[in-house]
C-alpha cells in the first residue's frame, strides 16, 4: 500500500458521490485532501465528516468553468500547504438529450465542465506540481468514451476527450515527472446500493454493480510513486461490461 501520509490530493466535484468517496480515502490514509466543487452546502458536509475523525481537510468553493476559479484553487491550497502532488479531476455533469434538440448553450456546458476543466485543473496545478520532485493527475473519463447509448452526445464527446487530453498531457508534462492518467468508470452506484436489482448486478461479467470505492481503489494504483511506469493509460473500471458481446434476438 502506498504511503499518502501528508501528501497534498485535490479532488475536484469532491462534495458527493464519487468525488467524496475518492478524497475520504486519502484523507483516511493521512493525506491533505482539498476540496473543490461548486455545491457549497455539500461540501461543507463531506468537510465535516472527514474532519470528525481527525482527517486533514481544506475545502474550496469552485466553479470548474470559471478560469479565475480554477487558479483561486491552486494558490489557496500552494498558500495552506505550500505543494501539490496529486490532482483528480472528478467534477461532471451528464446530459441525455435528442442531438436533435440539444442546444448550442447545453453542448457547451457539458464541454466546458467535463472536458475544459480538465486542461484548466491540471494547466494550474502542473504549474505548482513541476516544483516538488513529482506529481500525478487522475482524470476521471467514462465507460461512455468508448460505446454508446442513445441521446448522450456532449457527454460522450467530453468524456472521449478527456481520454485524448490525457495521453497529451502525459506526454506534455513527463519532463516534469507529472504522470497523467485517465480512469473510465461503468456504472458506479452512488445512490442506494441495495435498492439495485439482481438482474443490475448480473449483466456485469464481475456479478456486480460499482461502488465509488472502486474507483478510489484506482486512483490509489494510479498515484502511488511506485506505478511510475503508467502514464498516459486509461484504466477501464466497469466490472468487464465494454468487453461483453451483446447481439439482441
Ligand atoms: P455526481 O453528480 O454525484 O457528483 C458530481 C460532483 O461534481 C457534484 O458534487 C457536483 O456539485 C460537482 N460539479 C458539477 N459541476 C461542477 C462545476 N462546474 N464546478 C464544480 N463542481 C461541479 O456524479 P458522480 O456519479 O459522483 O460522478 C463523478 C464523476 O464520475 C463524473 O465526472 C462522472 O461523469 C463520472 N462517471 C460517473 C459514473 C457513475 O456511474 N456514477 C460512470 C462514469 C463516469
Amino acid at each position: 500500500m502506498a504511503n499518502f501520509q501528508d501528501r497534498v490530493v485535490i479532488v475536484t466535484g469532491a462534495a458527493q458521490g464519487i468525488g467524496r468517496i475518492i478524497a475520504e480515502h486519502y484523507a483516511a490514509v493521512g493525506a491533505k485532501v482539498v476540496l473543490a466543487d461548486y455545491s457549497e452546502d455539500k461540501l461543507s458536509e463531506t468537510q465535516k465528516r472527514i474532519r470528525e475523525w481527525g482527517g486533514q481537510v481544506l475545502s474550496v468553493p469552485v466553479d470548474v468553468r470559471k478560469e479565475e476559479d480554477v487558479i483561486r484553487l491552486i494558490r489557496k491550497t500552494d498558500e495552506q500547504y505550500g505543494a501539490i502532488h496529486i490532482l483528480i479531476n472528478n467534477a461532471g455533469i451528464s446530459r441525455w438529450k435528442s442531438p436533435y434538440e440539444l442546444t448550442v448553450e447545453e453542448w457547451d456546458d457539458v464541454i466546458q465542465t467535463n472536458l475544459r476543466s480538465v486542461f484548466l485543473c491540471s494547466r494550474e496545478a502542473a504549474k505548482v506540481m513541476r516544483r516538488g520532485s513529482r506529481g500525478a493527475i487522475v482524470n476521471i473519463a467514462s465507460t461512455r468514451a468508448l460505446m454508446s447509448e442513445p441521446n448522450s452526445e456532449a457527454y460522450a464527446a467530453s468524456k472521449a476527450g478527456i481520454v485524448g487530453l490525457t495521453h497529451a498531457l502525459a506526454v506534455s508534462f513527463a519532463g516534469d515527472k507529472i504522470r497523467v492518467n485517465a480512469v473510465s468508470p461503468g456504472w458506479i452506484e452512488t445512490g442506494d446500493y441495495e435498492a439495485l436489482r439482481l438482474a443490475d448486478h448480473k449483466q456485469h461479467p464481475a456479478g456486480r454493480v460499482g461502488k465509488p470505492e472502486d474507483i478510489a481503489r484506482a486512483c490509489f494504483y494510479l498515484t502511488d510513486p511506485d506505478n511510475d511506469f503508467v502514464t498516459g493509460i486509461n484504466l477501464v473500471v466497469d466490472g468487464g461490461m465494454t468487453r461483453k458481446m451483446i447481439y439482441e434476438e
